[in-house]
Formats: structure tokens, C-alpha cells, sequence
């Protein structure tokens, strides 16, 4: 059976589908503060076969430990953490406490019971603000200009760490760049809480006409355009990777990592033109001044994780952007339950 923490998430329920058609056996931790339990079940439709799902904090040790004493938990894959950068510069201490302590609870409970697979879902914003292109995973890791990416650069060292102390750990560490899109059922995907940081979630809520018109922030960068470059990729392609991450695990020790992109970049301009194609309208939008903390450019060079893990992404950039179409056109309002037609009181019905 394998673990999945956050398992409700955008990149869970993508992770925990993938494992049930790959015939695994799963169980979801998640505490729900950022997600729904209509994920799970429509994760459990689309798969066809049921998981299991307690809902609770993956920083409640008392808890982890039942749970690795009641299921025959063989590996984890661990998504439970807070990830809004904007969030994590107001309430630094809530982002250490979760996405550090609770990685830290996690490998104490995983030792406890003997479970020494672990793929961890780090991020690009490690690398900082790297002057070459692309990144390789041997380009060393930079300042992250938030606490959101200090906490991910944090738990990569406590990872590290603890295989170093240990040669019974086998830990992927997988450094996502820009996750984006859906699966192609349209059923699952990116459900941002109140109004999103990234890119592609604030487009497709304006294009739902959820938001009046998309703020670009910066056309000054030194890009081709102007605008910033990102290794956007495909979700259901990430999380494939992280099958092949978890197989690797089985034949190697200590820490592994692997850049997850798509190794191509793509310019804010560039995603809105493509995501107008898609979408077969104009997207409302505004040069604004850049954004506190960005960078210019970033994207992956992924050789290691073709040559290591025999992964590649395969799903280009308009298929990414009509997948995330057809999720948020059919759910205008992501996983919210659609508000109930206003039944007028039969007194004053007539
Ligand atoms: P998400 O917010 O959709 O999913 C995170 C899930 O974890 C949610 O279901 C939330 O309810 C759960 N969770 C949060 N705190 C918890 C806790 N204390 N106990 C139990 N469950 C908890 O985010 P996502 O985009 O799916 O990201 C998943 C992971 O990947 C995160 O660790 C994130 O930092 C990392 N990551 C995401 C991106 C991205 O752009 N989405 C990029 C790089 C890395
Ligand atoms: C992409 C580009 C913006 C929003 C963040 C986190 C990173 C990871 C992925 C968790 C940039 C521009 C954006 C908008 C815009 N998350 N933009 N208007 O900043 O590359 O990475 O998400 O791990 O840690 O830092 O992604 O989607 O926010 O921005 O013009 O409303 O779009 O300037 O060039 P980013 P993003």
C-alpha cells in the first residue's frame, strides 16, 4: 500500500489516481484545509476501484503512527504542505511548522514502522534566481526569496540528512517546475483558495469570468518578449514521474533527485496566446509592474530523470491548456458545491 499524504491536493489526486490504475493499493492522508473530499471521490470513479481516506494532520504523530500500524503502508508519497508564496511572507511560522515539522513527524513515523521509501514533492524555487539556463540538478541550490521556498529548501536538507544517518532511506526528491492543466476528464483539478497566485488558475478564472482581467506582472524582463519564461508541465505527466521515482526507489539508497519539466519554456505572452487558440476568445489583460520575488526565467534541463528514471514529459502546451479548459469550464467553481438556485419562500411565490 503506499501513503499518499495531501492525496486530496491538485497534485495528489492526480499522484493517487495514477497509483489505483497502476493497480497499487492507497491511502490518503489529508487534512482537507486546502482541498475537498469530492476529489477523492472522483478519483475513486474515474479509477474505478475504491482507496482509502483518513481524513487528519499529517503532523499528528499519534495518528501516523496508527496508520502505520493498521495498513501495510510500503511507501509514501508526500504532498501535504502549503505552497502559496504570497501566504507563506505573511505566516512564515505556519508554513516552517507544516511543511518542515510535519515532513520531519512523517520520516519519525515512517522510521517507527520500518517504511524507508520516500518521494517528496520539492520545487524549482530551490535553485533561487539562476542566472543560466537550462537547470540541471547539480546546479547548487540558491537563496529562495520566500519563506514558502526556504521551507522546501529546509525539508530537502532534513531529508538529506537523515539518508546520510541512515542507509536504510531511499528518498526521491523531485523538484517540480510549473505544474499546470488536468486530467482529461475534466473531473479533477487546480482549486485554488481565494484568489490565485499563479498564472494559469488566474486565467482560467477570468476566462469563467470569475476575475475581470489578468494583471501581467512585468513586460521589462531581458526575455524575447519582455515577459517571464516558465518549464510548464503537464500534472498527469509529473505525476507519472513519480511512479517511475517510486519503482527507482526499490534499486537504489540514500537521495535521489530529479528535476520534473518539461525542459521548454514558455513566456507569459506566449501563454496567453495559446491559451486564447484554446479557449477560441480574447483573455482580458494588463501590462502591470513586476511582481515582488520574481524571476526572469526558468526552465529544466530533465536528462537525468530520462536517463535514471526512463521519464520524459510528453504533453505539449495546448494540451495542457485544454485540459485545464474543459476542468474549470465544467467546474466554474472548482470542487465548491454550485450554489442552490434561490428558492423564492412559497408564501411569496405568488
Ligand atoms: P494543494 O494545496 O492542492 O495540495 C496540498 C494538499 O495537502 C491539500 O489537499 C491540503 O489539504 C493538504 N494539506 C496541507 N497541509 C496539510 C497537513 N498539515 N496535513 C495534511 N494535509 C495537509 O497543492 P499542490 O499544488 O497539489 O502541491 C502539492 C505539493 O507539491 C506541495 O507540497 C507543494 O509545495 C508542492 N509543489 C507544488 C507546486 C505547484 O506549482 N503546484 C510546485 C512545486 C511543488
Ligand atoms: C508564472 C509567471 C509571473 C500570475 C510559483 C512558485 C513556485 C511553484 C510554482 C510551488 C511569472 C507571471 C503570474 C499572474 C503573471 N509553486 N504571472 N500574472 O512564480 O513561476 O512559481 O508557482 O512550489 O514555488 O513560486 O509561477 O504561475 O505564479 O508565475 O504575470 O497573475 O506568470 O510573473 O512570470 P512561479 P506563477
Amino acid at each position: 500500500m503506499i501513503l499518499v499524504t495531501g492525496g486530496a491536493g491538485y497534485i495528489g489526486s492526480h499522484a493517487v489516481l495514477e497509483l489505483l490504475l497502476a493497480g497499487e493499493e492507497v491511502l490518503v492522508l489529508d487534512n482537507l484545509c486546502h482541498s475537498s473530499r469530492i476529489a477523492i471521490d472522483r478519483v475513486e470513479q474515474l479509477a474505478g476501484r475504491p482507496l482509502q481516506f483518513v481524513k487528519g494532520d499529517v503532523r499528528n504523530r499519534s495518528l501516523l503512527a496508527a496508520l502505520f500500524a493498521s495498513y501495510p503502508i510500503r511507501a509514501v508519497m508526500h504532498f501535504a504542505g502549503l505552497k502559496a508564496v504570497g501566504e507563506s511572507v505573511r505566516e512564515p511560522l505556519r508554513y516552517y511548522e507544516t511543511n518542515v515539522s510535519g515532513s520531519i513527524a512523517l520520516c519519525q513515523a515512517m522510521a517507527e514502522a520500518g517504511v524507508f521509501r520516500l518521494v517528496f514533492s520539492s520545487s524549482a524555487t530551490v535553485y533561487g534566481e539562476s542566472p543560466m539556463m537550462p537547470i540541471t540538478e547539480d546546479r547548487p541550490t540558491g537563496v529562495p526569496t520566500n519563506p514558502y521556498g526556504q521551507s522546501k529548501l529546509m525539508a530537502e536538507s532534513v531529508l538529506k540528512g537523515l539518508a546520510e544517518s541512515d542507509p536504510r532511506w531511499s528518498i526521491g526528491l523531485l523538484r517540480y517546475f510549473n505544474p499546470i492543466g488536468a486530467h482529461e476528464s475534466g473531473l479533477i483539478g487546480e482549486d485554488p483558495n481565494g484568489v490565485p497566485n499563479n498564472l494559469l488558475p488566474y486565467m482560467l478564472q477570468v476566462a469563467v469570468g470569475r476575475r475581470r482581467q489578468l494583471n501581467v506582472y512585468g513586460a521589462d524582463y531581458p526575455t524575447p518578449d519582455g515577459t517571464g519564461i516558465r518549464d510548464y508541465i503537464h500534472v498527469v505527466d509529473l505525476v507519472k514521474g513519480h511512479l517511475k521515482a517510486l519503482e527507482r526507489l526499490e534499486a537504489v539508497r540514500g537521495v535521489s533527485v530529479w528535476n520534473l519539466g518539461t525542459g521548454k519554456g514558455h513566456s507569459v505572452r506566449e501563454m496567453i496566446t495559446a491559451f486564447e487558440e484554446v479557449t477560441g476568445r480574447p483573455l482580458p489583460h494588463v501590462i502591470k509592474p513586476r511582481r515582488a520575488g520574481d524571476i526572469a526565467q526558468c526552465w529544466s534541463d530533465p536528462g537525468k530523470a530520462w536517463q535514471e528514471l526512463g521519464w520524459r514529459a510528453e504533453r505539449d502546451l495546448i494540451s495542457m491548456l485544454a485540459d485545464a479548459w474543459r476542468w474549470q469550464s465544467n467546474n466554474p467553481r472548482g470542487y465548491a458545491e454550485p450554489t442552490p438556485e434561490k428558492k423564492t419562500p412559497t408564501a411569496l411565490a405568488s
